[in-house]
């Protein structure tokens, strides 16, 4: 069961989302169901973002998987939008500006900065995890230590 911690809990356990990340999908294997549950997880523990979710590798494209925010588009072409360029160069993309970034890809018009995580699994490619936020430069270098160490949990949770 999901157990909602405290502030002072969470000020005085600075790995509180990773262990409730590590709880939520201990027992599971199924990406979906992983995907599912830890979107909904970031998304009401980290404040400041509109979007979080992933998208699944399909052939040549990214498509859109479990997630929490606005109605997202479905399909990104590998090399596209910050989802694309992570999926392509299997690097992260912090973007403080997503207006700034070239071919950034609008879903939800309020999101201004965002970052993507690649999800390699056994060297392979699964997809991306993807979060966006309505605030600029909301992610920081500790945001993606944190997000890194989440997308590790879910990669190892998962059966392919
Ligand atoms: N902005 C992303 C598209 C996905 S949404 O943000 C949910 C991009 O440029 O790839």
């Amino acid at each position: 069961m999901f157990i909602e911690l405290s502030d002072k809990e969470k000020r005085e356990n600075p790995d509180w989302l990773c262990e409730q990340a590590e709880a939520l999908l201990a027992g599971q294997a199924d990406r979906v169901a992983n995907a599912a549950n830890l979107s909904a997880l970031l998304f009401h523990s980290l404040e400041g973002i509109n979007w979080a979710g992933f998208y699944f590798l399909k052939g040549d494209r990214l498509v859109v998987g479990p997630f929490q925010g606005k109605p997202a588009c479905v399909e990104i072409a590998l090399g596209r939008g910050v989802c694309g360029t992570a999926a392509e160069t299997l690097e992260v993309q912090r973007v403080a500006n997503v207006d700034a970034f070239q071919g950034h890809i609008v879903c939800d018009v309020d999101s201004r900065s965002e970052i993507v995580v690649p999800l390699v699994k056994d060297g392979a490619l699964v997809g991306v995890l993807d979060l966006d936020s309505p605030r600029p430069g909301r992610f920081g270098p500790e945001d993606e230590a944190l997000l890194r160490k989440i997308a590790a949990i879910y990669v190892r949770s998962i059966d392919g």
